[in-house]
């Protein structure tokens, strides 16, 4: 493969997100190397580019990889993402994502990367008493995922005070949706998230149970900001850009800026099926904050807004993804 200055490092590309911006990279003539060993991420979503099956543990193939690639930059996506599992497998979630995130981190600025994109989480407010959140908001990590993610956020300014490595740490709300040519989507046909638990109560014609009905909340339901993956992938553009022209540690939220109830999310469900959803309410869960959603625009110079991310394209999108994959759904 000819080496261009305009090759991406993307680890966890064969996940959901990565896969949605390696399309993104391409679209925009940057050739994206993906860097997944391939445990929760799928061959299939990247066929189309170089991949490197490999584990962020592996640093011998971490600086060949680099070596060979030279790579304009790194978008840092590879993790280990369920928040229940952080606190019963500590860890395995802090060698996963603290320990291998801080060894590429070391590998990226002694081979010469000078750009870096983190893929952080708004989990990292916690159980925010203000919302929307904006980067001024306290953060308050609940549990080990989030800890972590805040860990290497500070790992990325004190690295950049020492030495020439610039980064930008995303904290993502909540990705949802499929890449709206449905050439890829989410692979997870069991994921607990709220939008495809929804839709297998729908395919499956089993009940919806929905945690908590006494939340003070418009509706008593949690309250939640949702963002099209698409709209992800383009802040990656984004933040490689703002890279460009600014160097330093920075970090912006990307919502839609918007807060929907899950009764909300189950109307636009009905009216975008036909088909009705069964719900019933059950007790809250333990660690579920009443609501969570972030301010539209906070920084002027990030050139970017989220073009996708009205309820319903993101649940148009998610519910053609599922409907074209109906027989994976077990
Ligand atoms: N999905 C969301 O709503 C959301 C919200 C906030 C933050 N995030 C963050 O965004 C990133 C991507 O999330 P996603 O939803 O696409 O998850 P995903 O599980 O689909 O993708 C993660 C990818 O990383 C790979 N990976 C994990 N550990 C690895 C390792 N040690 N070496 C090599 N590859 C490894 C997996 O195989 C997978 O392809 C994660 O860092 C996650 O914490 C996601």
């Amino acid at each position: 493969m000819k080496i261009s200055k305009k090759t991406i490092l993307v680890t966890g590309g064969a996940g959901f997100i990565g896969s949605h911006t390696c399309k993104i990279l391409k679209k925009n003539g940057y050739i994206p190397i993906v860097f997944d060993n391939l445990s929760t991420g799928y061959k299939k979503s990247v066929e189309k580019f170089k991949l490197i099956k490999g584990d962020l543990s592996n640093k011998r193939l971490l600086k060949k990889t680099i070596s060979i690639y030279k790579p304009e930059a790194i978008f840092h996506f590879a993790a280990l993402t369920s928040l229940p599992d952080s606190l019963k497998y500590p860890k395995k979630y802090f060698k996963n994502n603290v320990v291998n995130s801080k060894n590429l981190i070391d590998i990226a600025s002694s081979l010469g990367v000078n750009k870096f994109v983190f893929s952080s989480s708004c989990a990292v407010y916690g159980n925010s008493p203000k919302n929307p959140v904006c980067l001024t908001s306290k953060t308050k990590p609940s549990n080990n995922y989030a800890k972590g993610k805040l860990i290497i956020e500070k790992y990325l300014k004190k690295n950049n005070i020492k030495k020439t490595l610039s980064s930008v740490s995303l904290r993502y709300f909540n990705a949802s949706g499929a890449d709206p040519e449905l050439e890829i989507g989410d692979m997870n046909f069991n994921s607990k998230k709220l939008i495809p638990r929804i839709m297998y109560s729908i395919i499956k014609k089993k009940k919806f149970f929905i945690n908590g009905s006494n939340y003070r909340t418009k509706d008593g339901t949690c309250i939640r900001d949702f963002i099209h993956v698409c709209d992800l992938a383009s802040a990656h553009l984004s933040a490689l850009n703002y890279l460009k022209k600014n160097k330093g540690a920075f970090k912006f939220n990307l919502g839609s800026g918007k807060g929907h109830s899950i009764l909300e999310i189950i109307r636009v469900f009905e009216k975008i099926t036909n088909l009705e959803v069964k719900y019933i309410f059950k007790k809250r869960r333990n660690g579920d904050v009443p609501e969570l959603y972030t301010k539209k625009k906070e920084i002027k110079n990030f050139v970017w807004s989220p073009k996708r991310s009205k309820l319903f394209y993101i649940i148009n999108d998610s519910w053609l993804w599922y409907k074209k994959n109906l027989k994976k759904i077990k």
